[in-house]
């Protein structure tokens, strides 16, 4: 099974006290468990988010893996997120946080103000083992609700990423759509 913590480690993009932008698209926007410098909205363009990854460590277990979101790559569209500037220290622990399946990519984040830097994401890739690949908005919702893993229930990822994208005044059919389908089902 690939290692992806450690070939996150074994990368040579951080550099010792110079800060970096990282973008975050799902449970990143939501659950802020490491320090940062400065955040705000921003855009990565040519990816889509969604709900593909399995998870086998947060919102699911490796026999019944939950489904959270990864990017998709998709030339003519873009993906909304919240960008943080952390110190290079901090992905000691968002590798461990993101070890099942997602490697860290360099990639161009755009700002509101039409600046643009060179960032980093998380990105889990159809080679890895978790990867579930598409279904239904129907399905995701029903394989959700029934989901559960030691970050606890499926469903609170998704409607919590769906609540931070509101508030962001995000529009992402494929969330919202889960979402509407989550909600009916219960
Ligand atoms: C991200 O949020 O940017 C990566 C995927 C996740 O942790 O949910």
């Amino acid at each position: 099974m690939i290692d992806t913590q450690a070939i996150n480690q074994a990368q040579s993009t951080l550099v010792e006290g110079q800060p970096v932008w990282l973008f975050g698209y799902g449970s990143l926007i939501y659950k802020v468990d490491f320090d940062y410098i400065e955040r705000k909205p921003a855009r990565i363009d040519n990816w889509v988010r969604r709900f593909w990854q399995g998870s086998h460590d947060h919102r699911g277990t490796p026999k019944a893996p939950g489904r959270v979101a990864t990017l998709i790559e998709q030339p003519g569209s873009s993906c909304m997120g919240m960008a943080y500037k952390v110190t290079p220290e901090v992905f000691g622990h968002l590798d461990h946080r993101e070890k099942n399946g997602y490697l860290r990519f360099e990639t161009p984040l755009h700002f509101a103000d039409g600046t643009e830097v060179e960032g980093l994401v998380y990105i889990a890739t159809e080679e890895n083992v978790a990867f579930l690949g598409p279904a239904s908005e129907a399905d995701i919702a029903q394989h959700i609700a029934q989901s559960v893993g030691p970050s606890g229930p499926n469903d609170e990822y998704l409607l919590e990423l769906a609540a931070a994208l509101r508030k962001l005044n995000v529009e992402d059919e494929h969330v919202f759509a889960i979402e509407r389908h989550l909600l009916a089902l219960s």
